[in-house]
């Protein structure tokens, strides 16, 4: 079984996220490990982006778009959530882009930390705002999200693709 770990990543959180999936399986089964591009060629292939506007980003995208009769599993970091619901939300935008020929696993989803200007415009507009309460909140998600992903994120991202390389491995 060919594996294929190809990832999109701006801040590294989703980068840290795929070189330890990619060092939980079998070094003589993946055969890449990177960025989107054209020629890989596997059976497998976990993909992973980080969260962008509700979406995986635009490289992701065009990249799952070209994926056929594959297994294909999708893995990403998100600023928001830490939350099963928001992670479903992701995860439909996402797979209504896998083609319907490929073999689709459950997906992988943890909390990746933002860039601090993100939470200075959070203040910002809460001076502005005071009455607006979501903007705590967002605040207190922010600073959660700092810690991510953290070494039970990475576990249970390896333990994930542990998994979906057995079932496919049992499939196939
Ligand atoms: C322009 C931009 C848009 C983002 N949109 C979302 C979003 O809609 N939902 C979310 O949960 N996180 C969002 N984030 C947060 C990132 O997805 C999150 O920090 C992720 O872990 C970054 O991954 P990376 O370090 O691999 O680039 C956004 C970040 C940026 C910079």
């Amino acid at each position: 079984m060919k594996i294929a770990i190809v990832f999109d990543s701006i801040t590294q959180n989703t980068k840290t996220v795929a070189e330890a999936i990619c060092q939980a399986l079998p070094q003589t089964d993946v055969v890449y490990c990177g960025a989107p591009a054209s020629g890989i060629d596997a059976d497998c292939y976990l993909v992973g982006s980080w969260t962008d506007k509700g979406m995986c980003s635009d490289k992701i995208k065009s990249f799952l778009e070209t994926l056929h009769h594959k297994t294909v599993a999708y893995f990403a970091t998100a600023g928001f959530g830490g939350s099963a619901s928001y992670y479903e939300k992701l995860f439909e935008r996402v797979s209504a882009v896998i083609p319907k020929d490929n073999l689709l696993a459950s997906p992988f989803f943890c909390q990746g930390k933002m860039p601090m200007s993100v939470r200075d415009r959070y203040v910002q507009l809460m001076t502005a705002h005071p009455e607006d309460r979501s903007l705590a909140v967002s605040i207190q998600n922010f600073d959660e999200a700092l810690a991510h992903p953290n070494g039970e994120d990475l576990q249970n991202a390896r333990d994930w693709a542990k998994e979906v390389v057995e079932q496919a491995q049992t499939i196939g």
